[in-house]
């Protein structure tokens, strides 16, 4: 009988509570950990325990999906064959075959760099490389992670054509990709170019999709008050939607707004959810920010630290994510 009890008690210790769910997704892998998207990353968050790992895709030359937030090799990250760090601006993913790039190292942040600076903490592993998507699906699969959800970010630009295949090929890629192995249902496709989000609607609909936007300087996705619409909306005015850019995401089918943090009040965030909206904003590293979006009851969160947030998660009483045992 008390044998009995241990194993409820370990059991709801293990789960960490599987009803609806906060949505705890490490960005990147957890950027303020291991170095992003990488491998080494995605399995340091499924030790921690988060519910989602987010990450960005890429297609090679020669049509490999690979995992890497950069179009082209960001000489912050990235050395070469002689463990070199790029002097510049790499070459497009695009460009290179997946052997080809293979031969670069992702592991570690340029010492010295603003961005080493930005995430002092992250642990680098020399010797890292550039993963297939497929290999992080293998990962999760022999770390027995089934619950692991994915977020997906497609990482192309409406203002950056040549970089990369068009929507269409892209979106059915990652499509495929994700049907093959067999995770439509724990898969969502991201992104701030909301044509992609439009064709996967359409192809895939089993597959959730997830409407990024940054109203952020330079970054702005949104463009309100500008003549005519955000080159990255597919179409999809947010003037026509009196600058809510939750309802334009309603208008264009989405069921998740996942705006820049910095963009959202708690009114706002009442708005999306009263339209049956999730929202889940992006990225935020600070207690006192990620207590604040707590508070608003957002649905879940993006964080380079999931560590962090998990001991707020769990100092509020609430359910946390399962971690996986590590890998053998
Ligand atoms: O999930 C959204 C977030 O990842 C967007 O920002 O630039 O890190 O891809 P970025
Ligand atoms: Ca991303």
């Amino acid at each position: 009988m008390q044998s009995k009890g241990w194993i409820v008690i370990l059991a709801a210790t293990l789960l960490g509570g599987c009803a609806t769910r906060f949505d705890l997704q490490a960005h990147r892998g957890g950027r303020g950990l291991a170095p992003e998207n990488t491998l080494t990353a995605f399995s340091n968050a499924m030790n921690i325990g988060v519910t989602t790992l987010e990450l960005d895709v890429g297609i090679t030359r020669d049509g490999v999906m690979v995992v890497s937030h950069d179009r082209y090799l960001n000489p912050d990250i990235i050395r070469d064959a002689s463990g070199v760090y790029l002097a510049d601006k790499g070459p497009l993913i695009s460009s290179l075959t997946f052997a080809e790039l293979q031969g670069f190292d992702a592991g570690r942040i340029k010492p010295g760099s603003n961005y080493e600076k930005s995430f002092s903490q992250q642990k680098g592993l020399d010797g890292e490389r550039i993963p297939a998507l497929k290999a992080l699906f293998d990962l999760a699969e022999k770390r027995g992670a089934r619950d692991l959800r994915f977020n997906i970010e497609t990482k192309i630009s409406p203002n950056a054509a040549s970089d990369t295949l068009p929507p269409e090929p892209f979106v059915r890629a990652l499509i495929a990709e994700i049907r093959q192995a067999g995770l439509t249902r724990r898969a969502t496709i991201q992104s701030f170019d909301w044509r992609t989000l439009q064709i996967a609607q359409k192809e895939a609909p089993e597959i959730v999709t997830v409407y990024l936007s940054s109203q952020q300087g330079a970054g702005d996705t949104v463009q309100i008050g500008k003549p005519s619409a955000s080159p990255w909306l597919a179409g999809f005015d947010v003037d026509d939607y009196a600058g809510s850019v939750a309802r334009a995401v309603k208008a264009a089918g989405g069921t998740v707004w996942s705006p820049n943090y910095k963009d959202i009040t708690n009114a706002l965030v009442r708005d999306a959810q009263s339209l049956g909206l999730k929202v889940v904003p992006w990225t935020v590293n600070d207690d006192a920010d990620l207590v604040r979006l707590l508070d608003w009851k957002v649905d879940g969160i993006i964080t380079d630290y999931p560590d962090k947030l998990r001991v707020l998660m769990k100092a509020r009483g609430m359910d946390w994510p399962a971690s996986y045992p590590a890998f053998k």
